[in-house]
């Protein structure tokens, strides 16, 4: 059985995506929810599916990374999940989870990827840009923002009619078919 946690900043749709999906799983426990915002939707969803919850400040995880470690390696956490954490995972934590860390991003890296780039903003620059496809990508976490090994990826087309709405929407749907079952492949 491998235990989980999942990290995340903000709604946590993805997240309740996942506690969902490996609910009655015997491979996987989602054992742990971290966030660094303790006004984020991903806590009262985190609550609804009973989640053990640890709120970490971005000074806390930079300056404490190596006792946070700890922590996650006395709860026997094997596997990160980021599922719209918009903090820098600390290098500490590349080298004690090595190709165990997963992120979710919502653009086709290595486009519209590294720092800044995060939610509605990705999308806006891909309209900006006047692509013709957006997607999603679900990749390991290295050292550098967003550029580790890509496990998966899908598109969806962008229509001059799109809006930053409809094109969040769209990635939503994608990344809630596929983001579990990449992290399938870990199990
Ligand atoms: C997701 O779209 C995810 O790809 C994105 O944050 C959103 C979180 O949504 N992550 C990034 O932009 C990382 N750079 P959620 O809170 O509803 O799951």
């Amino acid at each position: 059985m491998i235990n989980a946690a999942v990290f995340a900043s903000g709604e946590g749709t993805n997240a309740e995506n996942l506690f969902k999906f490996f609910a009655n799983d015997p491979r996987i426990k989602i054992k742990l929810v971290v966030t660094n915002k303790d006004t984020a939707g991903i806590i009262a969803r985190a609550e609804k599916y009973k989640k053990n919850i640890q709120i970490i400040s971005k000074d806390s995880l930079e300056n404490y990374a190596d006792q946070f470690i700890e922590f996650l390696k006395l709860e026997k956490i094997d596997l990160i999940i980021l599922a719209g954490f918009l903090l820098k995972i600390p290098e500490q934590f590349i080298k004690a989870f090595p190709n165990r860390i997963i992120n979710i991003h919502p653009a086709l890296l290595p486009k519209y990827g590294g720092k800044g780039m995060y939610g509605s903003r990705v999308h806006k620059a891909v309209l900006d840009n006047k692509e013709t496809e957006s997607g999603i990508t679900i990749h390991l976490v290295n050292e550098e923002y967003d550029k580790g090994e890509i496990i998966l990826q899908a598109k969806c087309p962008v229509l001059t009619e799109d809006t930053i709405e409809t094109l969040a929407q769209k990635i939503q749907k994608l990344e809630h078919e596929h983001f579990p079952k990449a992290i399938e492949k870990f199990l």
